[in-house]
């Protein structure tokens, strides 16, 4: 396994190359993110991860500057794994001026995780953009644990025409059903303890809609309200279409609840597709 840090580099060891598999992460690494890396190699693709903790995505009060780097240990992890290539720019590299070109997004980008962090996706999506130009893979595999980001990486690949084949990896959880995340190390003793009633939320939401129930608004209503109750700030807990992330119509049967919450100074986000019978 390499591990290179400019794109110039990389270009020249990539040069020939066929049938790229891009991993793109901001790096301190869990089974999450190694699972999309098995589903990289299941392709029989060469195998390219990168790493790199992109400003553009965060906002003024967000944690950019505290985001937990680990390069070390992640490339311990991603060599064991099989992976062939690590690319871990610094700001410098990927940025070398302020960046003025971005990638504009729909208004769908404004809403769920959008509404409180705005402009995260455009960030993400630019930066993305340029990974795909820098790397040039065939596929690139994102996590379902970030579903709108996962979505609108597909549009965004759709509707530019990129010629990258864009697949979702399940999410992986802890075992008492938490989605792993690079945050979940915040999160103290009590926090963590109480952090797992988020996927517990979604459970107990994916149960009331495939039991018949359809009116929507009341069910993310009575799932804030408890949440609250128990201390949570709630960003939005939310039942949309899986094809657009619309509010869905009635007869609409894959559907996805979508949730972001707060526990103490950490920002949790999970989401869970329910598929009704007709
Ligand atoms: P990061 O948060 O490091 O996540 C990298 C990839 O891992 C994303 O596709 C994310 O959805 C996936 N992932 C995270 N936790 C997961 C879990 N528990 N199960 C399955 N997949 C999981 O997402 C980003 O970085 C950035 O926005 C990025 C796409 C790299 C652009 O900067």
């Amino acid at each position: 396994m390499r591990v290179i840090y400019t794109i110039a580099e990389l270009r020249e060891s990539l040069r020939g190359i066929t049938g790229i598999a891009l991993v793109p992460t901001m790096g301190n690494l869990h089974q999450g993110h190694l699972d999309l890396v098995q589903i990289a190699r299941q392709q029989g693709q060469f195998v390219v991860v990168s790493i790199f903790v992109n400003p553009l995505q965060f906002g003024v009060n967000e944690d950019y500057s505290t985001y937990p780097r680990a390069l070390e240990q992640d490339c311990k992890m991603l060599e064991q794994c099989g992976v062939d290539v690590v690319f871990a720019p610094n700001e410098c590299e990927l940025y070398p001026q302020p960046q003025q070109v971005a990638v504009e997004l729909p208004p769908i980008a404004n809403e769920l995780c959008g509404a409180s962090r705005p402009g995260h996706f455009r960030g993400a999506a630019t930066v993305v953009l340029k990974l795909f130009n820098i790397v040039q893979p065939h596929i690139a595999v994102f996590g379902k644990k970030d579903y709108q980001q996962l979505y609108l990486m597909r549009l965004m690949t759709a509707q530019l025409n990129l010629p990258v084949e864009i697949n979702g990896g399940d999410t992986v959880r802890a075992s008492d059903g938490l989605a792993l995340s690079s945050r979940n190390q915040y999160l103290n003793v009590a926090e963590r303890t109480e952090a797992t009633f988020l996927y517990q939320t979604l459970v107990g939401i994916r149960l009331a809609i495939i039991d018949g129930a359809t009116d929507y608004l009341t069910l993310e209503q009575q799932a804030i309200d408890v949440l609250t109750a128990r201390g949570w700030q709630v960003d939005y807990v939310a039942i949309r279409a899986q094809a657009n992330l619309a509010e869905p119509i009635a007869c609409e049967c894959k559907l996805v609840i979508l949730a972001a919450a707060w526990q103490g100074k950490t920002r949790l986000i999970d989401n869970l597709e329910v598929f009704k019978d007709r």
